[in-house]
């Protein structure tokens, strides 16, 4: 790339944009139409698949466009039956496959279309066609893939029970949940997933763990007076306990079930009680216990297992 006199910042974005070929984010299954195909058909295959233009070929080259336009204007001249060789725009604007979307983007842009043909530039057959809905979803697929394997990259770069010389490493910590109001809540949750990271825990179980975390804290947040956070690891698991002193859940399994909340009016105002808390910590975790004393308290356990698990 080019080196500018002063030193910009160039984004993952754009540089991707300049990586990428129209090739990897055109859609290959092209609904085409042929010259000798009647307005008719034509009509039928726009509102059967919903797009608002088709490629016309023939023997596989691009010989032009019919456009929702064109067939507008054919109804306004009286919708005289014809064919689309009669009514299709021969002076078709395309890209070929092997060209950077930088191009694409650019093209799209200063024409101000929804779409473009792609074709291969050695055949000068149809490839594909190319929206800037393609465009978009390519590249955030590509940003995704960057960023897992930053992520893996960050985590390998910390092996904190590797590194540790014993025949046995096990550490403690905890939080405390006390006195917090909800709209500080997940500040346990956060805490301990940059430590999570920092011990060199797998990404996805730090991810199900944060999760489980911070339901588990605003439950206690929002129906118990005061909690505690305890946090076991070793090199084989990670134990959480979450204690708190509270009213108690009088029926578990009930509680348990999903969409059960007895979540007041001001905190679905906020955005909870959906009755999905409890569930996506069982879903989150390797193991789930919940006990609860009325009048007294609740726990909850949890284990996640330091292997990845996909998903
Ligand atoms: N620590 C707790 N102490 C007392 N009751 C609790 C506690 N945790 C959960 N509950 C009870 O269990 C119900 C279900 O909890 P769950 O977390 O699944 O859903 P929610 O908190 O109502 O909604 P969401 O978590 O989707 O915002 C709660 O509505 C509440 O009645
Ligand atoms: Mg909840």
């Amino acid at each position: 790339m080019r080196r500018a006199a002063t030193m910009k910042r160039v984004t993952r974005v754009q540089e991707l944009v300049y990586e990428l070929n129209a090739a990897s984010a055109m859609s290959e299954n092209v609904i085409t139409v042929g010259e000798t195909a009647t307005m008719s058909e034509v009509r039928a295959l726009l509102k059967e698949n919903r797009i608002s233009g088709l490629p016309v070929v023939t023997e596989g080259k691009l010989v032009g466009i019919i456009s929702i336009e064109d067939f507008i204007e054919w109804l306004a001249d009286g919708a005289e039956e014809c064919t689309v060789a009669d009514r299709m725009t021969r002076k078709v604007k395309w890209v070929f496959s092997d060209e950077p979307l930088i191009h694409v983007v650019s093209t799209l842009e200063r024409l101000g279309y929804g779409r473009l043909p792609v074709l291969d530039r050695k055949s000068g057959a149809l490839a594909g066609i190319i929206t800037k809905g393609d465009i978009i979803e390519t590249l955030l697929h590509e940003l995704e893939v960057d960023y897992q394997e930053e992520e893996i990259r960050n985590y390998r770069a910390s092996q904190f029970f590797e590194d540790l010389l014993a025949d046995g490493t096990r550490l403690d910590f905890g939080y405390r949940i006390s006195g917090r109001t909800i709209d500080e809540g997940g500040a346990v949750a956060s805490s301990l997933k940059k430590t999570f990271k920092r011990l060199g825990v797998p990404p996805q179980v730090v991810r199900r763990a944060s999760i489980a975390v911070y339901e588990a804290e605003m439950n206690v947040i929002i129906y118990a007076d005061s909690g505690q956070v305890s946090v076991s690891v070793d090199p084989e698991f990670i134990t959480i306990e979450v204690v708190d002193v509270g009213p108690g859940i009088p029926d578990i399994s009930r509680a348990r079930e999903p969409g059960y909340s007895t979540a007041p009016e001001w905190v679905r105002e906020l955005g909870f009680g959906a009755g999905m808390g409890l569930t996506n910590i069982a879903a989150c975790s390797d193991e789930f216990e919940l006990t609860s004393t009325v009048g007294k308290g609740t726990t909850l356990r949890v284990r996640f297992h330091m292997e990845e698990r996909c998903g």
